[in-house]
């Protein structure tokens, strides 16, 4: 990972909605607060910041149960339901992370009681060496990027919000209203409104990421409570889905609260096929 680090940002880097942390662990920020819903994601990088996951622990893990897999009865499958009923007794955070890795799909989704409820890849070769290699390199870069002054809470995203400072930067990614199904990825209008008004109110920068339309749908909550902020729109296509006729192009929205001087606003239908492309919003304060 190459981080630019913020060693000179007064505040902190606040994330309500954590999920995987990959905007966190690149933000650079010397402090943070990184909140989600979900315990197995904030237990899995709580630990490895208290050092119970390291890459050299999380390498033995995969080569034993990838071992036991490849060799496992039903073509991995008796492996696959020991390592998910386990899980799903002592939420241990490696068999999360074995479980992540094995869903069909690469999906994660839980039930009620926080139980696993996504069916095996049926690869039982999925860990080969290579993709272990990776997922250690992945632990590694977490465990660098992760600084002492973070601190990781699992609980609701309005507690997050509410403990904000003027000078801290937060950053929003909740799920799309009308598209999740997930135990932990619920969301209403209700809580769309919260959000809304707990943003409103902050004295603190905020960048959300909303949908703004498809070419079926707009968005109804981004003209009756975003648009009265900044708005920044751009083409997306999704290569990932269940489905492959989901795999397409929606205008994505980041919504904030300061001015954007030399952002281009809007990009929709202009350029056929853009390449990733990095905004600059001027964050440090
Ligand atoms: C769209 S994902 C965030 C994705 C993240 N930005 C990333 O790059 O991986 C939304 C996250 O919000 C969490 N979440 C859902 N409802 C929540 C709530 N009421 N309070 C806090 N987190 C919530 C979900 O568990 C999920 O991890």
């Amino acid at each position: 990972m190459d981080v630019v680090k913020k060693a000179n940002a007064k505040g902190r880097w606040i994330e309500p909605f954590l999920g995987t942390g990959v905007v966190a662990f690149n933000s650079g920020y010397e402090r943070a607060l990184l909140n989600d819903s979900n315990p197995h994601l904030i237990n899995f990088y709580k630990g490895i910041q208290l050092g119970t996951i390291t890459p050299a622990i999380v390498k033995r893990y995969l080569e034993q149960e990838g071992e036991k897999l490849l060799h496992a009865e039903e073509n991995g499958y008796v492996h696959f339901r020991a390592v998910r009923n386990r899980f799903n007794e002592t939420f241990s955070p490696l068999d999360f992370l074995f479980l992540s890795r094995t869903g069909f799909n690469g999906m994660m989704r839980f039930g009620k009681k926080g139980n696993w409820n996504i069916p095996f890849c049926k690869k039982p070769n999925r860990f080969a060496q290579a993709y272990i290699t990776k997922i250690v390199n992945q632990v590694a870069g977490v465990q660098s990027a992760i600084g002492k002054e973070w601190t990781f809470t699992n609980g609701n995203f309005a507690e997050t919000i509410m403990q904000t400072r003027a000078d801290d930067i937060i950053y929003c990614d909740p799920p799309y209203f009308g598209r999740y199904v997930d135990y932990y990825n619920g969301w209403t209008e209700e809580e769309e409104e919260t959000l809304f008004t707990l943003l409103s109110q902050t004295k603190a920068k905020f960048i959300l990421s909303t949908w703004h339309h498809n070419d079926w749908r707009v968005n109804d909550m981004v003209a009756k409570y975003w648009s009265r902020f900044n708005v920044v729109t751009r083409d997306h296509f999704y290569h990932s889905g269940g489905k492959i006729e989901n795999r397409r192009t929606i205008v994505e929205a980041l919504v904030c609260n300061f001015a954007l001087e030399s952002i281009e606003l809007h990009n929709h239908g202009q350029i056929a096929h853009r390449k990733t492309e990095q905004i600059d919003m001027q964050l440090v304060v």
